[in-house]
């Protein structure tokens, strides 16, 4: 669902050190012992991780490593026919293990001689500066943890298959990489929570949800759409809009349903042009500045 990429449940830590993570109700998992406290265990793992030490290694079980399987099986067909050129060809060149769950280490020694990405543990929601600056420095926050088992093909919130098969697959793309780092960069830049808040916007509605017309098809580059079964039957029933920054860094949208409107850049040319420089330009002047253009604001 469009709410992946978005809603991490909570995690804490109690007096006695324990390390919880808050399933919704709504959780498949929830109701689910066995589950929660696996998925309790690897949040204290990343939670207890010393930046200085190597990330952390996950011994997955031969149930998370079904998970991955599966996952990569159903999705491989729907990867040929709804994801970008560009997608598909970093994919192939990353190769990363269909048959069971990489650890984060391997993901970098696969992606770092490619594009220089360094994946590091992530107990759940890292906070929105963190995340996009990291960016910058070519540095990829990843959660380890799998979706419950009841439901291979959906989660409601970004596990490693949406981390991994979604952005390191892009992120493996000169081009997305490039792209991807400059919004990091942008990041670094801003200093009002405002011009944040906007520059994440613009990149869920290309680098998370955006959609690209190639040999006049509609196709996905986004990591949000390309990581989920269910998005990729979907995004082409959306209203379509060509790429608008106002529009993308404006539109208020819901992340617990679907995604109504997607915009899609006319080439990956075009989308360096719009996205790209936007990226590369934007200041803590740029929203009032887009407003004022739009006539949001008097
Ligand atoms: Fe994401």
């Amino acid at each position: 669902m469009f709410e992946e990429g978005q809603l991490y449940s909570p995690v804490t830590r109690q007096a006695d050190g324990q390390v919880e993570v808050h399933l919704g109700e709504n959780h498949p998992g929830f109701k689910d012992e066995h589950y929660r406290a696996r998925r309790n265990e690897i949040a204290a793992v990343a939670t207890d991780w010393d930046p200085r030490e190597p990330v952390p290694h996950i011994d997955y079980t031969d149930e998370e490593n079904r998970i991955w399987a599966t996952v990569c099986t159903e999705l491989a067909p729907k990867h040929e026919h709804y994801a970008h050129s560009e997608y598909l060809a970093a994919k192939q060149a990353l190769g990363l293990p269909t048959d069971h769950v990489p650890q984060l280490e391997q993901v970098t020694a696969s992606i770092k001689p490619l594009t220089g990405w360094t994946y590091i543990t992530a107990p759940g929601l890292v906070e929105l500066r963190e995340f996009y600056s990291s960016l910058g420095d070519k540095v990829f926050h990843s959660t380890q943890y799998l979706r419950h088992p009841s439901e291979p093909l959906y989660t409601p919130e970004p596990d490693i298959i949406h981390e991994v098969i979604g952005h390191a697959n892009q992120l493996a793309s000169p081009r997305f990489s490039t792209l991807t780092a400059a919004a990091g960069r942008a990041a670094q830049r801003l200093q009002t929570e405002d011009a944040l808040k906007f520059l994440a916007d613009v990149f869920w509605f290309s680098l998370e949800f955006g959609v690209i017309h190639e040999d006049g098809l509609l196709k996905a580059y986004g990591a949000g759409i390309l990581s989920s079964y269910g998005e990729m039957d979907e995004f082409r029933q959306m209203e379509i809009r060509p790429l608008d920054i106002g529009q993308m860094g404006t539109l208020n949208y819901d992340i617990t349903s679907y995604q109504p409107i997607l915009f899609a850049a006319d080439s990956l040319d075009q989308l360096d042009d719009v996205v790209g420089v936007f990226f590369e330009t934007c200041d803590d002047e740029t929203p009032d500045r887009v407003r004022r253009e739009l006539h949001l604001t008097s």
